[in-house]
């Protein structure tokens, strides 16, 4: 293929990328969007302080633009995210016990049941488990990886329905050498893998890239990869420069290795 996501089709994959509704008045960034990408995750726009500004209200516009936009351009969508530890609104930090637990049960419903058969898959519970240790956010992802490991085996013995396992994937150079072992011991347990947001910063960026796009292809039940962000100028990393494509839109050396990895054998 000649772009991304022409290319992971042709290998049974889909390659998306993270996508502000802010943006999708921008014809550079909707050009790159619409020409490489057939999957889409709303950066921000579906997590609970943007659906549930309110207790009980629920706003979707800015989410329901991007699901349009993907609609028009036959791309599918990542909701993102039902549950997650940050961008929780105001109302519901103060919860607790079972108030809290109600609130995130009417939550997860009611923005399920709006999106129901929009959605290819969804970030229930984003980051479940914590960074173990005192370390940045890349320091300890093998203990972290582990402990959702024993996880994901539990709930397959005690029968607790789990389809997939995401991985973030915000790296600071090559991926660890066991990273595809890690994606496999997973598919093992019976859980489909995702790397669902993909940006690596550092001097061996286009390597990077490749080795983690050649550990998913190596993965059968490895169903994807996302990107977080289409330019450098769209990261959340300001000024690490860990995308495909550079601030004007160009494709960066790291865009032909990735490609290049999707065409390879
Ligand atoms: O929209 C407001 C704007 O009105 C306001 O003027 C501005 C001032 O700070 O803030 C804007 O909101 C920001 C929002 O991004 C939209 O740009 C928030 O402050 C900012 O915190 C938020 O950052 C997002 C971050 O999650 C929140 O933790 C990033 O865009 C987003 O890329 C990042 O993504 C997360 C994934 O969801 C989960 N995994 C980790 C990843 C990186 O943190």
């Amino acid at each position: 293929g000649t772009t991304l996501g022409a290319s992971a089709a042709e290998k049974g994959r889909y390659f998306g990328t993270a996508v502000a509704a802010g943006k999708l008045s921008n014809s550079q960034y909707t050009t790159i969007l619409d020409r490489e990408f057939n999957m889409i995750t709303p950066e921000n726009e579906m997590k609970w302080d943007a659906t549930e500004p309110t207790q009980g209200q629920f706003r979707y516009t800015s989410a329901d633009q991007i699901v349009s936009h993907a609609q028009a351009h036959g791309q599918r969508m990542r909701g993102h995210a039902l549950l997650w530890y940050q961008q929780e609104p105001g109302w519901a930090q103060s919860m607790s016990g079972s108030a809290l637990r109600s609130a995130m049960m009417n939550h997860v419903s009611t923005v399920a049941a709006h999106y129901k058969g929009k959605i290819y898959a969804w970030d229930v519970v984003n980051e479940a488990f914590a960074d173990g240790g005192g370390g940045g956010r890349r320091d300890s992802n093998l203990q972290r990886s582990t402990g959702v490991y024993n996880m994901v085996k539990d709930f397959k013995a005690r029968g607790v329905p789990i389809d997939c396992v995401g991985f973030q994937s915000h790296l600071g150079g090559l991926p660890p050498s066991d990273y595809q072992a890690n994606l496999q011991r997973f598919a093992d347990l019976g859980v489909e893998v995702q790397i669902t947001e993909l940006d690596i910063s550092g001097s061996n960026q286009a390597t990077a890239y490749a080795n983690v796009v050649k550990a998913c292809l190596a993965v059968s039940r490895c169903a994807g990869i996302t990107v977080w962000g289409i330019r450098d100028s769209d990261s959340w990393r300001t000024g690490e420069n860990p995308l495909l494509f550079d601030s004007n839109g160009n494709k960066k050396a790291a865009y032909t290795s990735t490609l290049n990895a999707l065409n390879g054998p």
